[in-house]
């Protein structure tokens, strides 16, 4: 029987791939552009979708940083984080690991501290009124240095309590996780938990240096590893986690259809893939749209849908207790 919509719904998921920043719904930017005086390029919500057609990860990317150029004061930040949190609850989320990119802010003379104490509030309020636990991970934008990079580290070490791990996102191809080898291990050494994107657009070998080199314990998309033998046996062996977005890899053209979306090779060859909606106010949906797409495309079953739930909780970075705690839930809820 096809799972119902309800089904996976109740299901208590953890989102370990979305970017707040992606989270930006064209009205909350509109609102926030008025009261900001911030000049906006464009005239409704509607023209604003309508902009949202992408041909791959860049062309996104280049209207991905426009809509972040209204957000200016801590308010701001809380806005978009607390809307993001509203959202994820009625997904049934229950724990989430949210991305930020401080240098697309700092880069503008707004403060990372600005951006650190609105998304932090929010989390606090959306904990307390919500019940939906989080950890923050901040990402080092790829194009930029690994000078500036040194710099948004040593920012963030201020911050330790409140950080927990490190990323890398922004453009992949031509950009190397061999680039901040040097960065990461800095991080590790300061207790940040470590992730990246690979393997989007890059290719499989961009996912090795994200193993070898930064020596991540979970991998951003990586769907181009699938196209390596030696990584699909490694990624299942060591039971390293991906972040998988399905919408968002319909929409930058990662995939030509959700129908060949590779997350069923995932699951079958036995690695821990989860269900995640990247950046969902450009891509099409929250979390429960991609669980949904990719339950049509793909003809998941109920207890495929259950293994992506369970995995999503595994491959947080809560404590052991917690996530046992979780997947008992989980086990209470199979008929
Ligand atoms: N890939 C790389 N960088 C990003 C993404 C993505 O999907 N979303 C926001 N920044
Ligand atoms: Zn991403």
């Amino acid at each position: 029987m096809t799972p119902t919509d309800d089904f996976i719904r109740a299901l208590p998921k953890a989102e370990l791939h979305m970017h707040i920043e992606g989270s930006f719904e064209p009205d909350l930017m509109f609102e926030i552009a008025g009261r900001n005086d911030v000049e906006f390029p464009f005239e409704s919500v509607e023209e604003v979708r309508a902009a949202y057609e992408f041909e791959n990860l860049q062309s996104f990317l280049d209207i991905y940083y426009q809509g972040m150029n209204v957000l200016r004061h801590e308010r701001d930040f809380y806005d978009l984080t607390y809307a993001y949190l509203e959202r994820a609850h009625a997904d049934g989320v229950v724990h989430t690991e949210i991305f930020f990119d401080p240098q697309g802010h700092t880069e503008r003379g707004v403060a990372f501290e600005t951006v650190l104490d609105g998304i932090w509030r929010a989390l606090r309020d959306g904990e307390r009124e919500f019940g939906v636990s989080s950890s923050l991970i901040m990402c080092f934008l790829r194009h930029h240095s690994e000078v500036d990079a040194f710099r948004t580290l040593d920012q963030a070490l201020e911050h330790r309590d409140r950080i927990a791990g490190v990323g890398l996102d922004s453009s992949e191809v031509g950009h190397p996780p061999a680039k901040f080898e040097r960065v990461f291990r800095k991080a590790r050494e300061a207790g940040f938990a470590a992730v990246a994107h690979a393997g989007e657009e890059g290719p499989p070998a961009y996912v090795r240096e994200a193993l070898d080199l930064l020596q991540v314990t979970r991998i951003d998309h990586g769907n181009r590893a699938m196209e390596a033998p030696d990584l699909i046996a490694r990624l299942a062996e060591e039971q390293i986690p991906l972040t998988v977005c399905p919408l968002s890899n319909l929409k930058l053209c990662v995939v030509d259809d959700l129908r060949n979306h590779p997350l069923k090779r995932m699951l079958k060859a036995g690695i821990v893939a989860t269900i995640n909606s990247d950046d969902p106010a450009y891509f099409g949906g929250y979390v429960l749209d991609n669980f949904r797409a990719v339950r049509d495309a793909l003809a998941l079953s109920a207890q495929d849908i259950v293994t992506l739930a369970r995995n999503s909780i595994t491959a947080s970075l809560a404590d052991e207790d917690w996530k046992a705690r979780r997947i008992g839930e989980i086990e209470a809820l199979l008929p």
